[in-house]
């Protein structure tokens, strides 16, 4: 597996490939999450390249950019594993210059969830991944639906830019009890992890509620809330999955997205039905 650190590493790298090559952003600490968008990358593409970026723009003053989870020597390993042809791993400098354009991403669907916690970090996040789908030129990359307002800004922004890349939504990885992977869940004690299982419950309350026929928002807002009580809920919201609002579960697309503080890390979830 090659590592490059450089844009010129990268482009000539990438000018050797022939046939599909799939990418797979991320910002390293990797957990079996990231593992399964790796391994779908490396089934469906004929070469996959993986970057490790902790994107500095998409943080905001305040938020965890400098203690981000590090786990380099691992993360190479599991990369090599994996049968990732390169890792990209390139530092500050080399992405940003201090004359940087503005990407923005359309506000009603970016400064909504997690973008009216952390206004601006979808133009961050938006930024990083057009730079890297420039380097790379993936025919494909793939993208956690945990992330479900991430996943849906960088398709509207595939879109609307007519990029030449297929965007592949990648399941929510879970522990056995039901806790969505997330890099973040490293800082949970024991105690806050046994209460961050209280996010995925309120999914499945919701589940039952469906399954049981309510299609009314609201009544399975609120048993949702019931069950997240004991937290500090940011949100819970049902909404079309291109970011409408709407009044009752339209099966197939809808989307319930959660978001509770546990201690001081933020956590969220969500389930598409
Ligand atoms: O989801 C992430 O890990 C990041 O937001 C991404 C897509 C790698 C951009 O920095």
């Amino acid at each position: 597996m090659k590592i490059l650190q450089t844009i010129d590493e990268l482009k000539t790298f990438r000018a050797t490939l022939k046939g599909p090559v799939g990418l797979v952003p991320t910002m390293g600490a990797l957990h079996n999450g990231h593992l399964s968008l790796i391994q779908q990358s490396c089934n469906e593409n004929e070469h996959t390249i993986v970057s490790i970026f902790v994107n500095p723009t998409q943080f905001l003053a305040g938020e965890d950019f400098e203690k981000y989870p590090k786990k380099t020597e691992a993360d190479i390993k599991i990369c090599e594993l994996c049968g990732v042809e390169a890792l990209f791993m390139p530092d500050v400098q080399t992405m940003y210059t201090s004359l940087e354009p503005s990407i923005l991403a359309p506000s009603s669907k970016s400064y909504i969830l997690e973008g009216l916690a952390r206004p601006g970090h979808f133009d961050g996040v938006l930024q990083v991944v057009l730079k890297l789908f420039h380097l790379s030129k993936p025919h494909r990359a793939y993208f956690g639906k945990k992330d479900a307002q991430q996943l849906y800004l960088i398709q509207n922004m595939v879109q609307t830019l007519f990029l030449d890349v297929q965007i592949i939504p990648c399941e929510i990885v879970r522990e056995d009890d039901g806790l969505a992977l997330s890099s973040r869940n490293v800082y949970l004690s024991n105690e806050q992890r046994s209460e961050a299982l209280l996010i995925s419950k309120s999914l499945k309350t919701a589940t039952r509620a469906i399954i049981a026929g309510t299609r009314d928002i609201a009544t399975i807002k609120h048993e949702m809330l019931l069950t997240l009580e004991p937290l500090h809920v940011e949100y819970v919201e049902i909404l079309r999955r291109d970011f409408d609002t709407i009044e009752t579960i339209d099966l197939g697309n809808t989307i319930i997205l959660v978001c509770a503080k546990v201690g001081t890390t933020r956590l969220i979830d969500n389930l598409w039905i």
